[in-house]
């Protein structure tokens, strides 16, 4: 086939809703990946997606495996291969068991993906991330981490209720690591351009900053596991922006070398996703608040990334 190739390996909750918008966008043809114990379950779900199409009325060919053959030369790959949160557990509470998840995931990508865009959701996501690029050998351009559009949905929601303004008129940016010292940017934050400090007080903008970055456990916690819908249209507005050479700005977890004055770590920054990956790395002025706080979550992501680079492969 000529038309892309988008290879979602994980094809539970996320992977399914991955799948559904990929389809119905026509960016490709689908494969869902899962662990052979739920081979059948990917291809049911292939399948139920693939009959949608006849409603819906999308050309895209949906197929389940767990044969990584069945992944080879795709454009994108998407990873949410791994245990989800439940309700008490803090995203690096799942490194134990999604560690060996994503080492295994990073062979069948390096064998048989080598060429694609790779996006990773499983968490922690920071420190997943960094394995992935680590263990694939990929260059910095073509992995990326799914975390600052989603968070930045969730600021936006909570500032577009609290304006009473419409959700498409909100803009903002949340950087640093997917955990709950995130950094949401107030000063790339905006109504429509208007500074959403002019329209919300700050003791409001301080409970709106709260409930983002516990975001995905408010979540969590109402449905026993985490979020799917939001991440997964997060995430496809990253492989998009790739596959139709958007060169949109978003904020993503990439690898930084020096950036920001950090080296060697994944981390949530404003970059630009076009055609060739991550085609730029914008380095914005952050306010002396902002900057401590984003080195205070570079801290975290740097303790958990430091796990995973002292746990011997099994
Ligand atoms: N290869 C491929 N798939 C795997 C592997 C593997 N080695 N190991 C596990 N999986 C599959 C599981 O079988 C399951 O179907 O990953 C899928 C994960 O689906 P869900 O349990 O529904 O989890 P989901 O909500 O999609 O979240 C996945 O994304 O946001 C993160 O924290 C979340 O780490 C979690 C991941």
């Amino acid at each position: 086939s000529t038309r892309k190739k988008i290879a979602l390996i994980g094809a539970g909750n996320i992977g399914g809703e991955l799948a559904a918008l990929c389809a119905r966008k026509e960016l490709g043809d689908i494969v869902l990946f899962d662990i052979p114990a739920k081979a059948d379950f990917a291809k049911g779900k292939a399948l139920d997606l693939e009959q949608n199409s006849s409603v819906i009325g999308y050309d895209a060919k949906i197929t389940g495996t767990s044969d990584w053959k069945d992944c080879a030369g795709a454009d994108v790959v998407i990873i949410t291969a791994g245990i989800p949160r439940k309700p008490g557990q803090s995203r690096d509470d799942l490194v134990a068991t999604n560690l060996p998840i994503i080492r295994s995931v990073a062979a069948g990508v390096k064998e048989h993906c080598p060429d694609a865009f790779v996006i990773v959701i499983s968490n922690p996501l920071d420190a997943m991330v960094y394995e992935l690029k680590r263990a694939t050998g990929l260059p910095r351009e073509r992995v990326v981490g799914m975390a600052g559009v989603l968070d930045s949905a969730r600021f936006q929601l909570f500032l577009a209720r609290e304006a009473n303004v419409s959700i498409k008129d909100v803009r903002a940016m949340v950087l640093g690591g997917h955990g709950d010292d995130m950094v949401p940017v107030l000063s790339a934050t905006t109504i429509n351009g208007v500074a959403a400090t002019e329209l919300i007080a700050r003791e409001k903008l301080d409970a709106i900053i709260a409930r983002t970055r516990t975001g995905g456990g408010e979540i969590v916690k109402l449905m026993g596991t985490s979020a799917y819908y939001a991440p997964a249209s997060a995430a496809v507005a990253m492989a998009e922006a790739f596959l139709l050479d958007q060169k949109r700005l978003l904020p993503s977890a990439v690898y930084l070398d020096g950036e920001y004055g950090y080296k060697d770590l994944f981390m949530g920054v404003p970059v630009i996703i076009g055609g060739r990956g991550v085609e730029k790395i914008l380095e914005i002025k952050l306010t002396d608040d902002e900057k401590a706080m984003l080195a205070k979550s570079a801290k975290s992501v740097q303790g958990i990334t430091d796990v995973v680079k002292a746990t011997p492969a099994t």
